[in-house]
């Protein structure tokens, strides 16, 4: 195949060349007509590109079928894969095609995003869990061990199991190892590599899932790859389950994709296989720069060298000047007019990709070292520090899925023991359950809930006044607690 070809793109571009009369949808016909506000910060050319995929000819080279058949063959080649498809509603749509078909339990770790989670109310079977484990010092999650994969597989047999290549804060387990083990076992293995799509392009960076021997990967290539917001790929080494996500696929996804998202993924494939390493090259060169001029910034703390797998996301702290993340994360959009990609109560992730310059990174450290000055003159004290007493995982009462659909009452937190809650509760970041629809409140929950929302870590799905949702005929399914 030829990588410096992008059919769809072509394709695409050709019938807008072609001026043809549009008497089809969509009802802009191709023009900004009316939309001079829309018009006026996107252009025209959104307009253009934009019919539907109604219309093929393959004499007239419009087949937008066989064009994005085409293209998908050459981002399968590129990623390594036997196959691959084009999204157009994210690693969540990716996650949902590869898990729907499933019937039997899946195993996946608890801190997996809530893609996985919503993936499983489609799937027929259950979620089964791997606790989650933090580092003590920056009470970030861990990518699972090969013993605790273990010791799970030593007592049930899922049908799949769905891990996460890297965590949100770029950490990578031992893959390699922990892929095989699972394989040995007849276990279909599936990564969420939402943030993983730019391990292809350099030797310095960990390896993909694909490459430790995954059935197949989910990559949001908008994440760290520079397609547009929404559009990812998922890729397959194995034909049977990459026939049934085909399949899942035409049951979730809308029968109108944009095809402007479809070309976009094909161009920046094309522009990834020929300029994927030298690009991803200069961001690594840029982040290292970054970390070493953030290093020598008094009271920054770097994330240590033996939790950082992707080393274009930057982790620091400003703990020692008294700061949490979630402060520093204001002042600098406040401030200094920076977004970060996220905060949590020490530390702050700034995300570098192939889009940044060295002049974004010198803006960053410039208000880093600046804030450090500021808290430096107020002579403030360090952070208090916690260690991270994670409740056991509660007992699941009924079923993820048939819980999500359940009539619903409010309780307050504190009266919630023994009740099946109906939601989610999550402190964000780093987005871990700490009890998810179906399962039952203990008192190690409640206390832990209590703990994050006295220390102003917001908790998602916890209601003003300490509310939560709770199953409606709660009674009718409550265990006793021991
Ligand atoms: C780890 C992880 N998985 C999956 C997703 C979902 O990806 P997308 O936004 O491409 O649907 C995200 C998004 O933030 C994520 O962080």
């Amino acid at each position: 195949m030829i990588q410096r070809n992008a059919p769809f793109w072509d394709a695409l571009t050709a019938y807008h060349t072609k001026g043809v009369i549009p008497f089809h949808t969509p009802g802009h016909k191709l023009r900004s007509g009316p939309f001079s506000n829309i018009e006026a910060v996107l252009g025209s050319g959104f307009f253009a590109l934009d019919p539907s995929d109604e219309i093929e000819s393959l004499e007239l080279n419009h087949d937008f079928e066989v064009a994005l058949k085409m293209a998908e063959g050459l981002a399968a080649e590129l990623f390594g894969a036997e196959a691959s498809l084009f999204l157009v509603n994210g690693t969540t749509g990716g996650l949902h095609y590869l898990l729907m078909p499933t019937k039997g339990r899946v195993l996946i770790p608890r801190f997996s995003h809530e893609a996985v989670y919503s993936a499983m109310m489609l799937a027929q079977g259950e979620a089964i869990y791997l606790p989650v484990t933090y580092d003590p010092d920056w009470l970030i999650p861990l990518p699972p061990r090969v013993d605790e994969v273990n010791q799970v597989l030593s007592k049930t047999q899922p049908e799949a199991f769905v891990l996460t290549n890297p965590t949100y804060y770029g950490t990578v387990g031992d893959l390699r190892a922990i892929i095989k083990r699972v394989k040995s076992h007849g276990v279909l293995v599936f990564a969420d590599e939402a943030h993983g799509g730019h391990f292809r392009f350099s030797p310095e960076l960990p390896a993909t899932a694909l490459e430790c021997g995954a059935d197949a990967v989910v990559q949001s290539t908008h994440k760290t790859l520079g397609s547009f917001t929404q559009t990812s790929m998922l890729h397959a080494n194995n034909a049977l389950w990459f026939s049934k996500a085909v399949q899942a696929q035409r049951a979730l996804q809308t029968t109108s994709p944009s095809l402007v998202f479809f070309a976009v993924l094909d161009e920046v494939r094309r522009v990834l296989a020929d300029q994927g390493r030298e690009l991803v090259g200069q961001a690594l060169e840029i982040a290292r720069e970054c970390r070493r001029q953030l290093g020598a910034i008094n009271g920054v703390e770097l994330l240590p060298s033996y939790l950082q797998g992707d080393p274009l996301k930057i982790v620091f702290s400003l703990r020692d000047l008294g700061l949490t993340g979630i402060e520093v994360e204001r002042m600098l959009r406040i401030d200094y007019n920076i977004q970060v990609e996220l905060s949590d109560y020490y530390s702050v992730l700034a995300l570098v990709a192939i889009g940044d310059t060295m002049e974004s990174i010198r803006k960053l450290v410039a208000a880093v070292r600046d804030l450090s000055q500021r808290r430096g003159h107020l002579g403030s004290m360090p952070l208090q520090r916690y260690t991270m007493d994670v409740p056991a995982l509660p007992p699941i009462v009924i079923s993820l899925r048939e819980a999500f659909f359940k009539e619903k009452e409010i309780t307050c937190l504190q009266d919630a023991k023994g009740k099946i809650s109906g939601n989610f509760l999550t402190p964000y970041p780093p987005g871990v359950p700490v009890i998810a629809p179906g399962e039952q409140f203990t008192s190690d929950i409640i206390e832990h809930l209590l703990w994050c929302h006295s220390i102003n870590w917001p908790v998602r799905g916890l209601m003003p006044g300490q509310k939560v949702a709770i199953l409606e005929d709660n009674h009718g399914f409550c265990r006793k607690t021991g």
